[in-house]
């Protein structure tokens, strides 16, 4: 037994703010303390929102005060990130102590030195440390899931192919999601193994690597959404996470699976396709004037936010069969926060699990997608 079911570090950013806001709003039957660098700042949003929970401080610079968090917790949940700048004197001090780990990661590069460096330890020590537990990559590690469970009970099959597409999706980023991209961008330049594992499609199966797969680069017409599509910016992060799953779980997606990500380009002919063009070129992180750590879209902006996304599989012989995932809120912050929130608290109450490195999908799929859809407005469905 430990001191608290969930503490939540970095809850003075933009998104640990909302995932504190979020626990704090009614009792989800789990005890839960703040923790952040700084005390005077915890006790600010401590007082914003209005909550009485314990504090806690930590620093990425000071690997002791971390691992003395991580043993007072059943689950550390972090949003401290850059993950590759602050976060792994963390996941070594949750690997070492035994201690359940959820994060927001979407930086491959790290999450495979993490795999090669402490999974082993977290083996050891029982730990369950789960990265991308926000909108990348949880809807569609999920939503591949949900698709291939339908196709073992109508099929006694899985698809060999399954095209993730993205149908709608509303919202903006924050500061610390412009830091992340910038920081691996930065790593990518400096290092070519680092962007030798971005380009990468199996770089998180570490001794297994399936077909070539579909490299959704350039817009391309879609025959069977009968619309054109684009290359969707965290394909990247969410496609390794999905073979990742397939891997940790034994492959039953098989070990042929191909897999893609684009966005459904609006309009249809000629305006589609020069819809579709335009956003190939659009790059959001490609000058220097993104929001600063701690900024991010407003209140408004993340209850007007949603998204919709289609899993589509198709066997050689033709049968097709489709999965819809939809989120309300904005993807990146009013949705994702309920999502880890709720992976931490499925972890703490729903899960047991060996330790070690997993993804959303290998470690807890069925009870995630049911609290996501009580509670976290997802829905997954066929059709
Ligand atoms: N996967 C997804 O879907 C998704 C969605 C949203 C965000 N993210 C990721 O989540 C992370 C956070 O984003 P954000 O916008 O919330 O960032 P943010 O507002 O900049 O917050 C970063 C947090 O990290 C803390 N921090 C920085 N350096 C630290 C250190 N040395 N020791 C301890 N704490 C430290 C900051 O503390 P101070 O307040 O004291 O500065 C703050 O609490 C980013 O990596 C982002 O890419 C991912």
């Amino acid at each position: 037994m430990r001191e608290f079911d969930i503490i939540v570090y970095g809850a003075t950013g933009f998104t640990g703010k909302l995932v504190a806001e979020y626990l704090g709003a009614r009792d989800h039957g789990v005890t839960w303390a703040m923790a952040g660098r700084s005390l005077a700042k915890l006790e600010g949003v401590r007082d914003e929102l209005g909550l009485d929970v314990p504090l806690i401080t930590g620093n990425a610079d000071d690997p002791a005060s971390l691992r003395a968090m991580a043993e007072r917790a059943a689950v550390v949940l972090t949003t401290v990130g850059p993950y590759q700048l602050y976060g792994e004197p963390l996941v070594a001090a949750c690997a070492a102590s035994g201690t359940a780990y959820v994060d927001l990661c979407g930086e491959p590069a790290w999450m495979r030195h993490m795999i090669d460096a402490h999974a082993a330890t977290a083996r050891t020590t029982g730990a369950r440390i789960v990265f991308s537990c926000g909108f990348d990559s949880i809807p569609f590690d999920l939503g591949v899931w949900t698709l291939q469970q339908a196709a073992q009970e109508r099929f006694g099959r899985p698809f060999p192919r399954v095209k993730g597409r993205v149908v709608a999706m509303k919202g903006t980023f924050s500061g610390g999601t412009f830091a992340s991209a910038k920081a691996t961008m930065a790593a990518a330049a400096k290092d070519p193994s680092v962007l030798k594992l971005m380009i990468d499609p199996f770089a998180l199966t570490p001794g297994f690597e399936g077909p070539a797969q579909p490299k959704g680069l350039i817009p391309e017409y879609d025959e069977g959404l009968g619309a054109w599509t684009a290359p969707f910016v965290m394909a990247a992060i969410n496609t390794k996470n999905v073979h990742r799953t397939n891997a940790l779980l034994g492959h039953p997606y098989g070990t042929d699976l191909r897999y893609d990500e684009m966005m459904v380009a609006p309009g249809l002919g000629d305006i589609g396709k020069a819809a579709a063009e335009a956003m190939a070129k659009f790059n959001p992180i490609g000058d220097d004037k993104g929001p600063a750590p701690g900024e991010g879209p407003s209140r408004e902006e993340r209850e007007n936010g949603h998204y919709e996304l289609a899993f589509l599989g198709e066997m050689p012989s033709g049968e097709r069969l489709k999965a819809t995932v939809t989120g309300d809120r904005d993807p990146g912050y009013g949705s994702t926060s309920k999502m880890i929130a709720e992976s931490a608290i499925a972890l703490v109450r729903d899960v047991e699990g060996d330790g070690g490195i997993w993804t959303p999908g290998a470690l807890m799929a069925a009870p995630l997608v049911k609290r996501l859809e009580a509670n976290a407005g997802l829905t997954f469905r066929i059709g």
